[in-house]
């Protein structure tokens, strides 16, 4: 499996058989993704929760994709009501997709849309395929019950928010990966606005101090799992 990171928490995951699963793609109004909507191609779309800067372009993208949405379920609903295809799933409940599993999370957070409906919880979502897990935790501030989440899922990859303010900043981050333990740490949700700027190579020093190993990927990157 790839993994190409646009920046803010949008992700494209490209399956060994080619199956592609956006995250959360905010692209066009995202000053810092080099990438733009009508460049994706998505066959899932899965959102952690309803604000805008997730939601993003995923209805032009599912419009022109023909895209699945995979998501809690009232964010689901809202995605149907939009006139879109939607699979309704909740937290802590997974379901085996095509390219693999799909397992959602609590997080600590808000969801209402920007057109102001309820978009259910907020959510962290893991992912299982091609022998690799990627646990994108969504927006979410830092909570122990991570560490329930490590005792019952292996985490490969951990992706998290360091940008503070909205969400965790680098010290409960790295708090969220001690109690995680992934491989690799990879941080999101940084620099995007001025409001959340965060230094990720100040995130990388925490993890290695706890020994763990941090990635930080560029704008556009894509790697291999
Ligand atoms: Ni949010
Ligand atoms: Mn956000």
């Amino acid at each position: 499996m790839k993994l190409r990171y646009f920046s803010h928490s949008a992700v494209q995951l490209t399956t060994n058989s080619g199956i592609r699963i956006l995250i959360d793609p905010f692209l066009d109004g995202n000053p810092t993704s080099p990438v733009k909507s009508d460049d994706v191609v998505a066959d899932y779309i899965i959102l952690t929760h309803g604000h805008g800067d997730h939601i993003g372009d995923s209805f032009a993208i599912a419009k022109r994709c023909n895209s699945l949405f995979i998501c809690v379920n009232e964010l689901a609903n809202y995605c149907i009501a939009k006139g879109f295809r939607a699979h309704n799933m909740h937290i802590g409940g997974s379901y085996n997709f095509e390219f693999g599993r799909v397992k959602f999370t609590i997080a600590h957070h808000g969801s209402m849309t920007d057109d102001n409906y309820y978009a259910g919880e907020p959510a962290g979502v893991i992912i299982t395929c091609d022998g690799k897990s990627v646990y994108h935790t969504g927006d979410t501030g830092l909570f122990y019950d991570m560490k329930l989440i490590r005792e019952m899922n292996k985490i490969n990859y951990m992706l998290l928010p360091i940008g503070d303010n909205f969400t965790m900043g680098i010290e409960d981050a790295v708090k969220a990966v001690s109690f995680v333990d992934p491989d690799v740490a990879i941080p999101i949700h940084y620099n995007t606005f001025p409001i959340i700027q965060a230094d990720p190579n100040e995130f990388k020093l925490g993890c290695e101090k706890i020994k763990k190993y941090c990635r930080i990927l560029h704008y556009g990157e894509e790697i291999e799992l």
